[in-house]
């Protein structure tokens, strides 16, 4: 299994300042698809600017298992350079027509504890001509797969399941296109419907109660997918032509860069510049919210492609709170973490609702972030599919749990750089699930208030 098998902790010293300019890793919703679509596409693909984070090589080892073959190549051979590694992608030998030439891995393919890898594969496995059992760690594991499987299976997939969670073992079969009407608001759903959709007969729909991160469209448009989107609905016609190869910089993550906004945002004058970062309209709703609780924010578009980017600048100003409802949450489901954590420097009471969602992430993000939160002295009531956290409040050094959720780990570490005391996240090596280095990062941008001279590094 994937993931540091030591628990490791870290501790986090308040800081007398944040200012700096920062890059972050690639974008791993991007990179996830990038990579899966590259798998599909009659020729090689170049992608660079990927992320060295655990869930994005859960999905490089999963495709090596099905034959495809994936080599490093130096970032500045992909088109646009761009940080973050390289990657050939050529895919499996012997495609037929919408068959794709993957072979039967030798064992079950591990997701690690990425849901979006699983979810995605699960839906691209479906139509294919192979069968696959799909597992990952303890947390994969708890999480909810009769959301795929159910609008998989009225396509007619062959999915078994350990009671609608994994193991998830898919019989790739044909497929029939459907109109699918999602009960949740998940982009990782819509993408693995789309994905079956690829390989069915007849047009696969999607309808979104709320709308969702759309780089699995913006990709297969690139690369010549019959695809119409128009006001939630996603239309995927299947086309006797394969996917064309695609060439990518991956952008910046905006949800690893939201912890330095959030950071920023903390404190009147802290101020920090994100550049390369993803600005795709579906993933930017914490702009809004950062904005609406009284911080200055800045963005500039550099590019504006298949995956638009830019620079962010956010400075410090006073904190207001804020009120989100189910629709806020849909938009900036990875970033309400950081909400809270703003929400205890903030005038007044922050609430959320309608995220029952959080509690089925990687962990129960609600409870995790309550218990954290409190921990270090907020004022906060748990609901079960919300929170409201009353500010402004006094955080106190504490040791406060991960509960191994990378989410958690770095929001609760945002949350110490404002504490009198040092912090204690315990279980911080889930961080590398998404940004190896945020740690090196953190202790770079801050500046602890026992050196009190700007300027410190580590
Ligand atoms: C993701 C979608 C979101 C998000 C996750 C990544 C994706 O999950 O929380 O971190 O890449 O599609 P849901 O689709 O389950 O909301």
């Amino acid at each position: 299994m994937l993931g540091a098998e030591v628990e490791q902790m870290e501790m986090v010293k308040p800081a007398t300042r944040i200012a700096a300019t920062i890059r972050v890793p690639g974008d791993k919703s991007v990179a996830h698809r990038v990579l899966i679509l590259a798998a599909l596409a009659e020729g090689d693909s170049m992608i660079s600017g990927l992320p060295e984070s655990e869930d994005v090589r859960a999905t490089i080892a999963c495709l090596r298992s099905l034959g495809v073959k994936l080599s490093p190549v130096s970032p500045s051979l992909a088109r646009g350079g761009g940080s973050g590694w390289g990657l050939r992608v050529s895919p499996a030998p012997s495609r037929g027509q919408s068959g794709w030439g993957f072979a039967t891995p030798h064992g079950p393919l591990d997701c690690a504890n990425s849901g979006t890898t699983m979810r995605l594969l699960a839906g691209l496995l479906a139509g294919s001509r192979v069968s696959a059992t799909l597992d990952g760690d303890a947390s994969l594991r708890r999480r909810p797969m009769a959301r795929i499987i159910e609008p998989l299976r009225r396509m007619g997939a062959h999915i078994d399941s350990r009671d609608g969670r994994a193991p998830l073992t898919v019989v790739g079969t044909p497929l029939q296109g459907r109109h699918h009407s999602l009960p949740v608001a998940s982009a990782q759903v819509k993408s693995a419907l789309l994905l079956a959709g690829l390989a069915a007969r007849g047009p696969t729909t999607v309808v979104e109660p709320v709308l969702t991160r759309d780089h699995t469209e913006r990709l297969l448009t690139a690369m010549g997918a019959d695809l119409r989107v128009d006001a939630g609905t996603v239309e995927l016609r299947p086309s006797h032509r394969p996917l064309r190869a695609i060439d990518l910089a991956v952008p910046g993550d905006f949800s690893s860069a939201a912890f330095w906004m959030a950071a920023a945002a903390l404190r009147p004058g802290w101020s920090i510049t994100i550049d390369g970062v993803g600005l795709n309209r579906t993933r930017t709703a914490f702009l809004r919210i950062l904005e609406a609780m009284g911080a200055a924010v800045h963005v500039e578009l550099s590019q504006t492609d298949v995956e638009p980017r830019g620079t962010v600048r956010v400075t410090g100003r006073p904190l207001r709170a804020v009120e989100l409802g189910a629709e806020d949450v849909a938009a900036a489901i990875d970033e309400i973490p950081l909400v809270l954590v703003l929400a205890t420097q903030a005038e007044g009471t922050t609430s959320v609702a309608g995220a029952a969602e959080l509690r089925v992430k990687e962990s129960d993000r609600i409870a995790g972030m309550a218990a954290g939160l409190r921990r270090m002295g907020a004022s906060v009531d748990e609901r079960p599919d919300g929170i409201k956290v009353r500010g402004p409040a006094t955080l106190q050094g504490a040791t406060v749990e991960s509960n191994g959720d990378h989410r958690i780990a770095m929001a609760l570490a945002v949350a110490g750089l404002v504490a009198t005391g040092p912090t204690t996240v315990d279980d911080a090596d889930c961080v590398a699930v998404s940004y190896p280095d945020f740690f090196t990062a953190l202790r770079t941008m801050s500046l602890p208030r026992s050196r009190g001279r700007a300027g410190w590094g580590p």
